[in-house]
């Protein structure tokens, strides 16, 4: 079993599809072995204990800078003795030790087809706006593996759909989340801790690949 922490910042419906994914038997050999939140009111804390798991909290703003907060999070990892990091709505990008220790270890989501509106600052409903403004006919979300840059890893899984003349960037943001990312999140922590993940460079080959279960 793969021992895996999730990190979160929010309200943690991508936390919940992993949970309800685990739960359905549809994840292979994961343990989920902890929830980790960068904020105390978080309510994806609330979730990890309804599901069971046990759950801590670094909290961003106690540190004075980004190295002593990635510094944290990396002894908590080291002594759960994690093997994957899943970052679920984590609103802190990840730096040294954390990505180096964690290479090819941690899958993120984001909510559109990188590298389109992705990086720095792109988070939230923002994405969603900027897709619509472009005129994209098509948006989506994608699961990756986290390097030192913002949404910039090898991509493991993206699933695209068709982005409606009546959207908002609310009504894209919901469909986005229910459609893609509660099913990819979930499929690429299944093919990691099956073991058909391999990275070359930034190319992710999966084995058997279409044969999520
Ligand atoms: C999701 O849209 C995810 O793609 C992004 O942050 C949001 C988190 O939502 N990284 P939740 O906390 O999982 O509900």
């Amino acid at each position: 079993m793969v021992r895996t922490a999730v990190l979160v910042s929010g309200d943690g419906t991508n936390l919940q599809s992993i949970i309800n994914a685990q739960n359905f038997g549809k994840i292979k050999n994961c343990q989920l072995a902890a929830v980790i939140s960068s904020r105390p009111e978080a309510f994806a804390l609330t979730r990890a204990k309804s599901a069971g798991i046990p759950t801590f909290v670094v909290e961003y703003k106690h540190f004075s800078n980004r190295a002593a907060f990635n510094e944290a999070v990396y002894q908590k990892l080291k002594s759960l003795d994690i093997e994957l990091v899943v970052l679920a709505g984590f609103m802190v990008v990840l730096g040294s030790p954390v990505i180096e220790a964690f290479e090819n270890r941690i899958i993120n989501i984001h909510p559109s087809l990188v590298p389109s509106f992705c990086g720095e600052g792109f988070y939230g409903i923002r994405v969603h706006e900027e897709a619509l403004n472009y005129g994209v006919k098509v948006s989506g979300a994608t699961a990756h593996f986290a390097t030192a840059v913002a949404d910039a890893g090898p991509v493991i899984i993206q699933r695209a759909i068709e982005v409606r003349e009546n959207d908002t960037p609310s009504s894209l943001q919901k469909r986005i989340m229910e459609e893609v990312e509660w099913k990819i999140l979930p499929e690429a922590i299944s093919l990691y801790c099956e073991g058909r993940l391999s990275v070359v460079g930034r190319i992710v080959n999966i084995k058997d690949k279409g044969v999520y279960s």
